[in-house]
């Protein structure tokens, strides 16, 4: 905890001052997949833009890769100590209790707030939005906001719909306390949910609603489902509509906008959003085709992936949009900071 500053209150706006990212070690390819499912390269790559994907091992969790991305945040920020610890994730390690406490213990931050952000594929920025908050409120100074998924450990490895498109990864930010109109400082939030849509996405069992009984629970109970093609047309419609209400809230036009950086879903979603919004494809990041879904970890691995391929430049101006489970979804604006060049996200 740190004192509150003395003096006029001058608002404490969040800075990215720190960025990594991490893949496990394992790659599948399209060829890989389409020998165990009834799939093709060529349709997985036409439908999704997806040729690889990365997956953990057996026995390899999501708190291992958040540590990993998370040591390499706190490396790249030149700090060792924060005040809270935040991870932003779909497949915790347990239901009970949340990842981020044992994340912070690893990496060597006892007595940190840590707890877990649960918005699905939008979890990034609904976690950058907490953090900030965290932040404003005077209740932490610097933030480690981790996006960590094993989307490998609840989808069905015969559901051929959905084994293609995720990928496991983690990535992270540091988040300091600073100025808003300093390079890195997060801001102009839109975030949003339609729960009357919450069936579209589901684990079903595991929960409150469907209790654990005697006996194992169906297949497709405890595993990852999603009705694909109605989730598209939300993906579209809701990130131009959240890019859109943040560009307007900031009085930003697209362009303004020198990088768009969405939650990496599937490349057409990206390209129809980009057009939807006027942007050229050529300023919207992608890396999807290389690591497939990552859910909440997509957004700050393309962010660390187009950072050090030396994509993002200091001064950059850039619109992050995230959509998923929920539904939910959420846009953010940031000016890109200078930074040290990340580590390579690949094994
Ligand atoms: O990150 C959270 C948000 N998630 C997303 O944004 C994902 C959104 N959805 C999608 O990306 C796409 O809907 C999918 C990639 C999941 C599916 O693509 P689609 O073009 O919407 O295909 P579809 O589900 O409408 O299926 C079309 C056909 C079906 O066959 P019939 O019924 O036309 O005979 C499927 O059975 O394609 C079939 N199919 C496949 N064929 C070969 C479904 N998966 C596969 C597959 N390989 N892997």
């Amino acid at each position: 905890m740190f004192p509150t500053p003395a003096g006029p209150s001058v608002p404490s706006s969040a800075v990215l001052c720190g960025l990594g990212g991490r893949l496990p070690s394992r790659a599948v390819t399209n060829a890989h997949l389409a020998r165990r499912l009834d799939t093709d390269d060529t349709w997985i790559r036409t439908r999704t833009g997806i040729r690889r994907r990365y997956v953990v091992d057996p026995g390899q969790a999501t708190s291992d890769l958040a540590v990993e991305a998370g040591r390499r945040a706190l490396a790249s920020a030149g700090v060792d100590r924060v005040d809270a610890v935040v991870v932003a994730t779909t497949t915790p390690d347990r239901p009970c209790p949340a990842t981020a406490p044992a994340v912070a213990a690893r990496l060597g931050q006892p007595g940190a707030a840590a707890y877990d952000v649960g918005a699905v594929c939008t979890g990034f920025v609904y976690g950058l939005a907490s953090s900030a908050g965290l932040i404003a409120a005077g209740v932490a100074e610097r933030v480690l906001l981790i996006g960590a998924d094993t989307y490998s450990t609840i989808v069905d490895p015969l559901d051929r719909a959905n084994a293609i498109i995720f990928g496991d990864g983690a990535g992270a930010v540091v988040l300091r306390a600073g100025r808003p109109d300093e390079p890195g400082a997060v801001g102009h939030f839109d975030l949003g949910s339609d729960g009357a849509h919450e069936d579209l996405i589901t684990v079903a069992a595991g929960g409150s609603r469907q209790r654990s009984r005697p006996g194992e629970p169906g297949r497709e109970e405890r595993h990852f489902a999603m009705r694909g093609r109605e989730v598209y047309r939300h993906a579209v419609t809701r990130m131009a509509a959240s890019a859109r209400a943040t560009l307007s809230g900031a009085g930003w036009t697209t362009d303004d906008v020198d990088h768009f950086v969405p939650h990496q879903a599937n490349l057409r979603i990206l390209h129809s959003v980009a057009d939807a919004l006027a942007l050229p494809r050529e300023r919207c990041v992608t890396h999807v085709e290389s690591v497939g879904n990552t859910g909440a970890a997509s957004i700050p691995l393309a962010l660390a992936d187009a950072a050090r391929a030396g994509t993002l430049r200091p001064g950059h101006r850039l619109l992050l949009t995230a959509f998923g489970g929920g539904l939910t979804w959420g846009s953010c604006l940031l000016t890109w900071p200078e930074l040290p060049r990340p580590e390579r996200i690949t094994p």
